[in-house]
């Protein structure tokens, strides 16, 4: 990437997803530990040039789909064990680590962002903000319960569905969401996730029956954390890397009454984000991304872009008709399974594989632009904070290196599987030097076995991902690993199973 355009990135309006602040600020030294950091320090960073870079992008942007198979609603690029909802759940979790509420004036004092930044907390700061004093407009009169946005109509089973609240604009404005975070606004599907988020902490206040702002607030995030470590990570990960950091239970589940073990992700004072999860890993949610959805039944699926017509893309006020009935995108714990095919299913992610759906090859100006293609921005991302390749880190992991002829660019599916080339097809110079996002997706590529194996990340990228997220929940202060290991969630929130996983937070915030 351009110096002029890194820079122009980072001059970017406040608000948009995949802002990064300081994050190309990180020290390489072992003496540094700031908002930014290394896990791997003494890796050499991988050496590309921008045209092989924009090559593999291109390799990597899936052909223009028709809309999947009307019928069914279906296609072979679906993921049988990760449904779409963890997608955007996973984006909301991005913003909540990556939130970054010092203010501007502090931040330009510090441009490098090396010290008195804020560390990554799992702690909905993208919902509270400042907190009811600080930035009273998000709350209501009383200072306990969030302001919601706009009823939103079309899912039958949601009658009290909202929006995020919306700012009253001059003609000619966009409607801004009034949000913690304003990046929570992006799309469509993230933006009621929000609202969720907000009903939800609002059903705390009633079940509770506090007028204690703080301890509802310490419920909610407990609840959320929750399910960041009992559904979100093992959807993604896997159980078996989960059971590798916390180990594993009697009856054969995760213990999570274990001190994790962390190799990796070691911080020696305070938490930081790491770069290879945040310019890489942590990316593994754009290969997730379905170029189209399905809200509710009462109106037809979405694209997540459009140049003509209705679209997902945020930052505006939605038509009111869009509530998202939530059993479309995450599966019921306990409900009979739902039909595979058909409007009511449950909507799959995309695999995570080394192929990004392709309107994400070419986003709309008000998302990114020059590269407006998100799989180059990644790619340029993580050779411009100097990344160590792929192979590197699989190796100093102690993992077994794929080697190139298997390093696969393109779809897990069947058909891919005949024609995709390897990375070394698409230049020779990625010879045991594939960018670390890349290798991580097409490591998690190597579980393909037939279309409808499911499939999570691998090894490397799993690894990552796991003991950055606990690793962050252990050094957060306001985290129930923290500050009350025995927590449970609320019996009466549980659903008939026992369990606690976000579907069941979403009926609870149904409640109001
Ligand atoms: C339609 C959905 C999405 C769009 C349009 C989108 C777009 C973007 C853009 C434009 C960037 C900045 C790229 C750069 O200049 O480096 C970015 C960064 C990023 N995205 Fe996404 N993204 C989406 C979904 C997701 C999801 C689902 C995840 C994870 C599960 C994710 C994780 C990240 C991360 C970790 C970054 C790095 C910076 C940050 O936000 O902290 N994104 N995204």
């Amino acid at each position: 990437m351009q110096e002029a355009t890194v820079a122009a990135a980072h001059r970017k309006p406040m608000g948009r997803h995949g802002e990064i602040r300081g994050l190309e600020a990180q020290g390489r030294s072992d003496q540094f530990e700031g908002r930014f950091g290394r896990m791997f320090r003494t890796l050499p960073p991988a050496q590309f040039d921008a045209g092989v870079l924009h090559d593999l992008a291109a390799a990597m942007t899936a052909e223009f789909e028709a809309t999947p198979t009307p019928e069914t609603e279906a296609d072979d690029e679906e993921n049988t064990g990760i449904s779409a909802g963890y997608t955007y759940l996973g984006q909301f979790i991005d913003h909540d680590l990556t939130f970054d509420p010092v203010s501007s004036l502090q931040r330009q004092n510090d441009p490098a962002a090396l010290v008195d930044f804020r560390t990554p907390r799992f702690d909905l700061d993208c919902a509270y903000g400042r907190g009811p004093s600080d930035q009273a407009y998000l709350y209501r009169a009383d200072g306990l319960k969030m302001l919601q946005g706009d009823p939103l109509t079309g899912n039958s089973k949601d009658p009290k569905a909202r929006g995020v609240p919306r700012n009253t604009p001059e003609t000619g404005e966009p409607a801004r969401a009034l949000l913690g975070d304003p990046r929570n606004d992006e799309n469509v599907i993230v933006s009621q996730l929000q609202a969720s988020m907000l009903r939800f902490h609002n059903r705390m206040v009633d079940v509770l029956g506090s007028d204690n702002f703080d301890e509802v607030q310490k419920m909610a995030r407990f609840h959320y954390q929750w399910v960041v470590l009992h559904d979100f990570l093992p959807t993604i990960v896997g159980l078996d890397t989960l059971k590798s950091i916390f180990g594993t239970a009697k009856d054969g589940t995760v213990d999570y009454t274990q001190e994790p073990k962390l190799k990796f992700y070691k911080p020696k004072k305070e938490a930081y984000m790491p770069v290879e999860f945040s310019a890489a890993a942590y990316r593994f949610g754009h290969s997730m991304v379905r170029p189209i959805y399905r809200l509710n039944q009462s109106i037809d699926r979405l694209p997540i872009f459009s140049a003509t017509g209705e679209s997902l893309v945020g930052f505006r006020k939605f038509p009111t008709n869009l509530a998202i009935d939530w059993d479309l995108f995450f599966k019921p714990s306990d409900a009979p399974p739902p039909p595979p095919f058909g409007k009511t299913r449950v909507q799959p992610a995309y695999k995570p594989d080394s192929s990004v759906v392709n309107p994400l090859g070419s986003l709309p100006a008000s998302v990114a632009s020059n590269p407006s293609s998100l799989p180059e921005r990644n790619l340029l991302r993580g050779w411009r904070v100097e990344l160590p390749s792929g192979q590197s880190v699989a190796k100093a992991m102690g993992f077994a290196v794929i080697p190139d002829d298997k390093l696969k660019v393109g779809k897990a599916t069947a058909a891919g599987k005949e024609k995709n080339k390897s990375i070394t097809q698409v230049s020779p110079k990625f010879a045991r030097n594939a960018p670390l996002w890349f290798y991580m997706l097409s490591e998690a590529q190597q579980q393909f076995v037939e279309d409808d194996t499911p499939i999570r990340l691998g090894p490397v990228g799993g690894r990552i991902v796991a003991e950055v997220i606990v690793g962050l929940m252990i050094h957060d202060s306001h985290s129930y690993l923290r500050q009350d290991r025995n927590f449970s969630p609320r019996r009466e929130f549980l659903s008939p199973k026992g369990e606690f996983n976000m579907t069941d937070l979403l009926r609870q915030a149904r409640q109001v």
